[in-house]
């Protein structure tokens, strides 16, 4: 053998195991987010609204025209009546459908993110509905909140699933944008039973997006947490936002509440 061919069956040799360490390598990645993806999936499953469900049928009716989603115009005008939300997220009601409301991005939002978000908020509602339980509160009531996966007519991209979010709808007082709307007032009016409980919650929980519209009141007189995206964040807002919406007689219990749970908590 020649040394030019020695050599040249030597750079094969190398070049084919490190081929073979690549293909190994890849297939290694592979079953890695092949495992991610199934317990993903698994999580995903677990939060779907049951077949059983006694919405599921009618939800296949409402939900069949994927322009509906492009805007909260299209929204409003597949016939749904559009609740208030922050920037992007539609919150809608069907008239036919009284007990539940349905929470979605506008299409040209990623699909990923728009899961995302709802699993966070399916989460949280988890959450707080564990701390309620420990805490034995009796005046906080959280939402119940389902995935609903959409036909496939929905997706933009062949291989992705697209969701919106189902919740109960709570019997909620609205309006909160003058101290006399009824949501406002509720507020004002809140007794130091529930302020209490309130308090405890928001504390334990490590805060959340506390405004009066996103903890309304019921007309059973509890506490709804409706909007349970960022459980365990901002826990500055119940100084900020929630103790100046309160009767100023109720205010320096409120806030001498929350030192002694901060103090106890720092001990
Ligand atoms: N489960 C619910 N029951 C009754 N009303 C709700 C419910 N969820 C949301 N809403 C109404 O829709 C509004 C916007 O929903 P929310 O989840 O707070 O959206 P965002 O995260 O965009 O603020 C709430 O302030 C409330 O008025
Ligand atoms: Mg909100």
């Amino acid at each position: 053998m020649t040394n030019q061919t020695f050599f040249s069956h030597i750079f094969n040799a190398i070049f084919l195991i490190s081929i073979f360490y690549q293909a190994s390598y890849r297939a290694e990645e592979l079953k890695k987010t092949e495992i991610t993806n199934s317990v993903d999936q698994q999580l995903i499953d677990s939060y779907i609204l049951p077949k059983s469900h006694p919405l599921f049928n009618r939800l296949k009716k409402i939900f069949n025209q994927p322009s509906m989603f492009k805007s909260t115009e299209h929204f409003e005008k597949a016939g749904f009546n559009i609740k208030l939300g922050h920037r992007k997220l539609m919150v809608g009601a069907h008239p036919s459908i009284k007990s539940y409301l349905f929470k979605k991005f506008p299409n040209s939002y990623p699909q990923q993110k728009q899961l995302d978000n709802f699993i966070t908020r399916i989460k949280g509602a988890e959450i707080l509905r564990k701390c309620i339980a420990i805490l034995k509160l009796k005046h906080i009531v959280v939402p119940k909140k389902w995935l609903y996966k959409l036909p496939k007519s929905f997706s933009r991209e062949k291989h992705e699933d697209t969701y919106l979010l189902v919740v109960e709808n709570m019997d909620i007082y609205e309006g909160y944008e003058n101290p006399q709307d009824q949501g406002s007032l509720h507020y004002y009016n809140m007794n130091i039973e529930v302020l209490t409980e309130l308090c405890t919650l928001l504390h334990f929980v490590g805060g959340c997006d506390a405004y009066p519209r996103n903890q309304p009141f019921t007309k059973s007189g509890k506490i709804a947490f409706v909007d349970t995206e960022h459980i365990g964040k901002l826990k500055g807002h119940f100084l900020k936002h929630i103790v100046p919406a309160l009767n100023p007689d109720l205010q320096p219990y409120a806030v001498a509440l929350w030192m002694k749970l901060e103090q106890e908590g720092n001990n």
